[in-house]
């Protein structure tokens, strides 16, 4: 028999007793651990519930090769298993934005196909790993190369993209594979219907990257990850058949940033101009960018009353109060915390506290401005700002709007669980990932029979 969520809905309100075998499958929760936050990260007692940890990344160019070069995580595998209890899966994700030329030539033909997947077994079992993660951003073109490349020298992977799938998941046996999916349709080139089938056939797990949804090819402003979008997200793939069941519905521990035009207001989330993020030829213009719910970003050591001119080109929050103002060549401070005078110094980020000569808003302390000032779209389901003085928008999620995706998405269309981008992201107060494991255990109050 099947009863509709409705149905059930108007049952529980008739006060009518469900008392069918509740469904026991626990959701999956999956969280990304990255290379490039590792400074802090969590005890035991933040990631319990975690049930699968992946470290990102490994570079796709390792694996097409005989023998293959050697992947060398960022931190020892054993030292992240420490990090949960004992049951949680750890796996390791292959690629990432930027890095495609791996998949593409060994997706090419049915040999590059065979010692790609080999490869990456020999790997997983060397390291000790549980599954793997496949993340092609993305098969069939849009990726970052997508000016040097054009999407029309990528169709043979619309074809070669399954296959490439189901040799990797033969050659990994009974070791889940999962693949990290794009969060709008223009990026879904290889997701037609006929091959969407074969494509989640093959995997385990589908890590939808329902985030970025605004990014630096958007031409105006919009939420990057709201309620709405990430529901949109999910109808794009359930649309062409992918099981709800596998489905890892995708959240962003970091907001994102976008400069807008002089002379403009924004006064709406959505739809207002911004400053072109891309450049011609496809890379990053510099003028949008992401930030983290880490301390340093969130909640960063008060500037000291005095400050000290760097004598070794470090400077700003991170060191005891060492600047660069001033500095004859150097008098920008970089987010990194170095001295130096060019774009990537003076430029967004630049630490206007320990600098003379910031030319780019300073997105540091607009961010302290936003989350202040936070404002929430009820309609879209996502929090914003717009400031005015640096003249940048913000788009990120909160806690609450975290609550609804739960009951507005995972918990109603029966999603098999939820993923997150990156834990060390959320390290400030680790609100995010504490509230994403104490609502998927909650989730699960329907049972369908069929
Ligand atoms: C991956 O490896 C290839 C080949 O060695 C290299 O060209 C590329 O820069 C690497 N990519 C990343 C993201 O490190
Ligand atoms: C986890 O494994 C460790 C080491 O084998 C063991 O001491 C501990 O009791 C286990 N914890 C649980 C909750 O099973
Ligand atoms: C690749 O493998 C498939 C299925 O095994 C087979 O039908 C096809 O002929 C093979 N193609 C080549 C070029 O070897
Ligand atoms: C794309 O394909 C065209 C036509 O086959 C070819 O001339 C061109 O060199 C290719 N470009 C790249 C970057 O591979
Ligand atoms: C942004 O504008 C350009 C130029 O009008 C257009 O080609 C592109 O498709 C637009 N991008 C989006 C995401 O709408």
């Amino acid at each position: 028999m099947k009863f509709s969520n409705e149905i059930l809905r108007g049952l529980a309100v008739a006060g009518l007793a469900i008392t069918a075998a509740a469904s026991t499958t626990p959701l999956r929760k999956v969280v990304y651990i990255d290379q490039y936050h590792t400074a802090t990260l969590p005890g035991k007692d933040v990631t319990a519930g975690v049930t699968h940890a992946i470290m990102a990344f490994a570079n796709s160019s390792l694996f097409t090769t005989d023998p293959p070069g050697k992947y060398e995580p960022f931190m020892k595998v054993s030292d992240v298993r420490a990090m949960f209890g004992n049951d949680t899966k750890v796996g390791v994700a292959i690629g990432g934005w930027g890095d495609t030329a791996g998949f593409s030539k060994g997706a090419s033909t049915n040999e590059s196909r065979a010692l790609y997947a080999k490869n990456v077994k020999k790997m997983t079992d060397d390291l000790g790993f549980d599954f793997v993660d496949v993340d092609w951003e993305y098969p069939g073109g849009n990726g970052a190369d997508y000016k040097q490349i054009p999407n029309a020298n990528k169709t043979a992977e619309i074809t070669t993209f399954p296959l490439f799938l189901h040799a990797l998941k033969a050659a990994l046996g009974c070791k889940p594979l999962s693949i990290a999916v794009p969060g709008t349709k223009p990026d879904m080139v290889a997701y037609g219907t006929y091959q969407a089938k074969s494509i989640f056939a093959a995997v385990d797990m589908i890590n939808l990257m329902s985030y970025d949804l605004m990014m630096r090819r958007s031409n105006e402003t919009n939420h990057h990850t709201s309620v709405v979008g990430s529901l949109e997200a999910v109808y794009n793939y359930l649309d062409i058949g992918a099981p709800a069941s596998k489905i890892n519905l995708g959240f962003a521990f970091y907001a994102k940033y976008f400069e807008t035009p002089a002379n403009t207001t924004c006064d709406n989330p959505v739809g207002c101009r911004i400053v072109a993020a891309e450049n011609a030829d496809g890379s990053d213009a510099g003028t949008s960018g992401a930030m983290t719910f880490e301390a340093a970003n969130v909640s960063p050591a008060p500037v000291p009353a005095k400050l000290a001119m760097t004598t070794d080109g470090t400077c700003g929050a991170a060191t005891a109060g060492l600047t660069c103002a001033g500095h004859a060549e150097a008098p920008c401070c970089s987010q990194y915390g170095f001295c130096g005078n060019s774009t990537d110094f003076c430029g967004q980020m630049c630490q206007s506290a320990y600098s003379s000569g910031c030319t780019g808003p300073d997105a540091a302390k607009s961010f302290r401005t936003a989350l202040a000032g936070g404002r929430m779209d009820d309609d879209e389901g996502g929090m914003w700002f717009w400031d005015r003085e640096q003249r940048l928008f913000w788009t990120w999620d909160s806690v609450d709007l975290m609550r609804r995706k739960f009951r507005e998405i995972v918990t109603p269309l029966r999603l098999g669980g939820v993923m997150a981008w990156s834990l060390g992201e959320d390290s400030a107060e680790w609100d995010h990932i504490r509230a994403l494991t104490a609502l998927a255990a909650k989730d699960r109050p329907l049972y369908i029979p069929t």
